[in-house]
This record gives C-alpha cells, structure tokens and sequence, in this order.
C-alpha cells in the first residue's frame, strides 16, 4: 500500500511556454529524446509512461521518424479506458497506430494496461507487473480541463484515501468511459522525471488554478528530479 503525497510537484514544478504547437511538440520530443539517452546510457533501460487523450498523439507520430535505441525502450501507460483492446476509443490503440506499431521496440518491453478485464481485474495485474520497476526513467501526463490527469479525477474516492495500491481502478469518470485504469499519484511520481503536455483554450482555467496552488489532480504528482509542464500560449491563458 502506498499513501499519496499532497502537491508534491509545488515546490518542483517549471513552467514553459511556447508560442506554437509545433514549438511546443518539437520540444517534447527532443526532451522524450534526451530523457532515453540519459536512462540508456545510465542504466541501460528507458521506462517511460505515456500519456493518453489526443494532445500527444502529434509528439507520437513524429517519434515513429526517429532512429532511436529502441531496444531498450520500455514503454508504460499512465491510465487505460476499459474498452477492447482495438476500440478506436483505447489510449494503446492511439499510441500502437500513431507510433508503436512503425518502431521495432520489442513487444515484451510494450506493456499495455489490460483494460478489458474490467477495472479491478486489470489494475491488480498491472500493479504485478509494475512491482519490479521502483522508478520510471519519465512520465508524460496530459491535463483535463476539470484538472484531471491520467484518470485521477477531481471529487472522486482516490482524493479521499490517504493509502492505495500502485494501481487504481476507476468508476464513474465524468470523461467517458466511466470504467477506467489509472496509476495513483504516489506511482506516477516514482519516476526521475515528470513532463505534462498541455495545450489549448480549454485548459487555461485549470492551469490558472495549479499556478495560484490550488491542490488539483495534477498538483498532486512530483518527480525525483524535475517536473516540467510545456503550455502552448492558449493554455497558458496568454
Ligand atoms: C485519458 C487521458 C487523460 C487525458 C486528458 C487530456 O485517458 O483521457 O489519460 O488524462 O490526458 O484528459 O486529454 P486531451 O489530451 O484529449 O485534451
């Protein structure tokens, strides 16, 4: 059991902005890249988390371009929808059709949340098979408008607990399907380092919110050594 950390990223977290999206997606990948060379030549592994939604899938395509060490890239998901594994609607179908599927990272090392054993079922296994790992090498997380992130909702039971497995099952997410998967705050912050992609109109309110420290979803994941959050200027409410 593991018990969560109230705003572990406030005092950690370093904001940029960028005045485009092309900017801001070609400075994810670049530090995606790094991020790998760093863990690769440090430990001889990368462990990075993805993120799901639609803001990242850009940074995912253009990843399939590029002429990495995929062999010892270890690929993990932040959160999963419970629904079948090639509904148009699952993060792992997103992140295998726009990337995973064009790079020759070994499928052993591709570790798809089972989210079609419905919600208990599959975080028990995904908690198993995280159980080796004690730290990520980076985690990338997208932010709800609500100030969601992965499927960490606002107002919901997780925010109450004070201790949770790794692994969280979710019912009743007010962003369709309710039935989700998520990694807790405590898991998701077990990593070096933290990179949120944010983008567009719809999530200025939110940041505004996590910058004047109000303890938002997102505000309760940290790092050991960094937490960046690249806004483009619509996000940034600029
Ligand atoms: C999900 C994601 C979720 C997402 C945010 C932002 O399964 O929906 O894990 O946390 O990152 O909702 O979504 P967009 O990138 O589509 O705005």
């Amino acid at each position: 059991m593991t018990t969560l950390k109230p705003n572990a990223a406030a005092q950690q977290s370093r904001w940029h902005v960028f005045a485009s999206l092309v900017e801001l997606e070609d400075a994810a990948l670049e530090r995606i890249l790094a991020a790998a060379d760093d863990a690769i030549a440090a430990r001889g592994a990368f462990h990075l988390v993805l993120a799901g939604g639609t803001t990242p899938r850009h940074i995912y395509e253009a990843l399939r371009s590029e002429a990495a060490d995929w062999k010892h890239w270890h690929i993990w998901f932040g959160d999963e929808r419970c629904l079948p594994p090639e509904h148009p609607e699952r993060n792992s179908r997103m992140v295998m059709t726009s990337w995973l599927a064009h790079v020759p990272i070994p499928y052993a090392q591709i570790h798809v949340i089972p989210a079609e054993k419905g919600a208990e079922a599959a975080a028990h296994d995904y908690a198993e098979l995280l159980k080796p790992l004690p730290q990520f090498d980076l985690v990338l997380l997208g932010l709800g408008e609500d100030g969601h992130t992965a499927s960490l909702f606002p107002m919901q039971e997780w925010e109450r607990a004070i201790a949770w497995p790794s692994v969280l099952p979710v019912h009743d997410a007010p962003k369709p399907p309710a039935d989700r998967v998520s990694l807790s705050p405590e898991r998701l912050s077990a990593t070096h380092a933290l990179l949120f992609i944010v983008t567009g109109a719809g999530k200025a309110d939110a940041v505004r919110d996590w910058k004047a420290g109000v303890a938002i979803p997102a505000s309760r994941i940290g790092a050991q050594q960094t937490v960046d959050i690249f806004l483009d200027i619509e996000a940034a409410g600029q």
